[in-house]
């Protein structure tokens, strides 16, 4: 019996950081956010700054889960304002295609080449990561990735 429990110990020991891997690494994410807050702030609706950024592209607080397009006060492009009523709800996998390429992303999704979007920034690596930490200050996070995000939203 003894030998069992420590073969499944050992299996979860290995399992745990190739899922945390899969899943990004948020600490990681907030030093990538570095290349966002140029033009993102992270701010929560009490007004408490969880990053100080510019104000080029909405506020990205709470956005898994949110709808595309849909931060009250900023004035989106047609491209995004298509892609929250084709029904884009942000999930963390959704959210590292967009920010891949996203003009890329919103054709696909929308299906008009001709739709641009106002961001002028694809990232090529570590997107996962950027997205985690974006994940952590999502509340919403839970709704838009299946599983117990609610609890860690860290790993989602
Ligand atoms: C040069 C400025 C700039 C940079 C850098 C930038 N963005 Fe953006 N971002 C924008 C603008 C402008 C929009 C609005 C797009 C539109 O309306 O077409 C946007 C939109 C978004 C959206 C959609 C928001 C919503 O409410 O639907 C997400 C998500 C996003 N950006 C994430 C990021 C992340 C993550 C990074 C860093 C890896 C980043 N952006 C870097 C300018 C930027």
């Amino acid at each position: 019996m003894k030998t069992s429990i420590y073969a499944t110990l050992a299996a979860v020991a290995f399992a745990l950081p190739a899922m945390a891997q899969d899943m990004g690494d948020a600490a990681n994410g907030e030093k990538e956010f570095r290349k966002c807050k140029a033009c993102h702030m992270i701010q929560s609706p009490d007004g408490t700054d969880v990053v100080k950024g510019g104000k080029v592209g909405p506020n990205l607080y709470g956005i898994v889960g949110r709808k595309a397009g849909s931060q009250e006060g900023f004035k989106y492009s047609d491209a995004l304002v298509k892609l929250g009523e084709a029904g884009e709800v942000w999930t963390t996998e959704d959210l590292a295609g967009y920010i891949t390429d996203p003009n890329k992303y919103v054709e696909e999704k929308v299906g008009d080449p001709s739709l641009k979007t106002k961001m002028t920034f694809k990232m090529a690596k570590n997107q996962a990561d950027v997205v985690a930490f974006l994940a952590q200050h999502s509340p919403d996070a839970g709704a838009a990735s299946a599983g117990d995000a609610a609890e860690k939203p860290a790993t989602n």
